[in-house]
């Protein structure tokens, strides 16, 4: 039996969760700064700090309120170390060291990485070896896991993650910020009409987004020098096709190579419905993604990773510190 406290802060969200034993979360309070970010097209890392510290205690209180638990019937504080925006790192990070000196609860710094591929054991247990596509707004990687909590990164991106192209083209079109769910429902209702470069379709496990995305900007810019209008929908839909290609080829190639299995989705992107569709029809290994409501960053994941690192003691001191930009390996249990 265990009781789970954790928070994430890492990026733009501000979330606490509680999650008792393996999968029955007692709330899942998510303070979202999206309408503010979205004013200045992206988010702008010293207002996300500050707005986390604004909202942190009352985010806390209403978790705790919700789960009808009280501080001291927790077992273990978990909270994201990194990677992330330092600044909105340090208000989950002090705000859970905080908690475990004054509560006397062991406490656990999770990789917010680690966070995104256990959302999935929310719902099914994970069949190990599975290799774990992780997209989100600051990485694509794909990391093959022999066993529980043991990552091996084996293909990353050279340069820019998948969110961010998302967010990129959806910047270049007009969209509002975030991109990547807004171009996911016009690729729905455009047409494959734009001849984009295929990113980075080699032998290797590596992405790289930067040429498609530049090779967006540059159509969008020629097209407005010239007086010519794009059609987002079937540029949304011509992007999308060209970029989940290459993920899903690369993914399923990768999954059969290391005979996993089952493949595992993790991140934000992981919400899209191109990308759900396509690896799910393709793979002839079984595939998992999370539920929409735990693909981009929520405390329940920290909450999921939290409950494995307890389980196998893997506890922080209070002398933690946020680590912005922590390899994901290096959270390998024995390694
Ligand atoms: O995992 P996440 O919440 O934050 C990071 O850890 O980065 O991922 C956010 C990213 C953003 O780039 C956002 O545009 C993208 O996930 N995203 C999507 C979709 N929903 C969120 N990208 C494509 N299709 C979606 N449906
Ligand atoms: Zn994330």
């Amino acid at each position: 039996m265990s009781l789970i406290l954790a928070i994430e802060s890492s990026c733009d969200e501000m979330s606490v969760a509680i999650l008792k034993n393996k999968r029955e979360l007692l709330c899942n309070v998510v303070a979202s700064q999206i309408d503010t970010h979205r004013l200045f097209g992206g988010v702008v890392p010293e207002i996300a700090s500050r707005m986390h510290v604004e909202c942190v205690s009352t985010v806390l209180k209403a978790a705790l309120q919700e789960a009808q638990v009280s501080m001291n019937d927790i077992d273990a504080i978990a909270v994201t170390k990194g990677p992330g925006l330092v600044g909105s790192l340090h208000v989950g990070v002090q705000a859970a060291k905080t908690l475990s000196l004054a509560y006397h609860k062991p406490l656990i710094g999770v990789h917010h990485i680690a966070g995104h591929i256990y959302a999935n054991e929310l719902v099914e247990d994970i069949e190990y070896p599975c290799l774990c596509l992780v997209v989100s707004g600051g990485h694509s990687e794909l990391v093959y896991m022999k066993d529980e909590f043991c990552f091996e990164v084996i293909g990353e991106t050279l340069d820019d993650a998948i969110g961010e192209a998302y967010d990129k083209v959806g910047r270049v079109l007009h969209l509002p910020y975030p991109g990547g769910p807004v171009i996911d429902k016009m690729a729905q209702q455009g047409h494959h009409t734009y001849d984009l470069p295929l990113p980075l379709n080699d032998d290797s496990y590596n992405f790289s987004f930067s040429g498609l995305k530049s090779a967006v900007i540059n159509l969008c810019h020629n097209a407005s020098q010239r007086g010519e209008d794009i059609v987002p929908e079937d540029l949304a839909t011509s992007f999308q096709e060209v970029a989940l290609k290459v993920l899903v080829q690369k993914t399923i190639k990768a999954a059969q190579d290391y005979h996993v299995k089952e493949i595992i989705v993790a991140g934000g992107v992981s919400a899209n419905q191109g990308l759900r569709h396509q690896l799910t029809s393709q793979s002839p290994i079984k595939v998992l993604f999370p539920p929409m409501k735990y693909c981009t960053d929520n405390a329940a994941m920290i909450a999921s990773a939290g409950r494995i690192m307890y389980e196998h003691q893997l506890f922080s001191s209070l002398d933690l510190s946020v680590k912005p930009s922590i390899d994901l390996e290096n959270e390998s249990v024995g390694e």
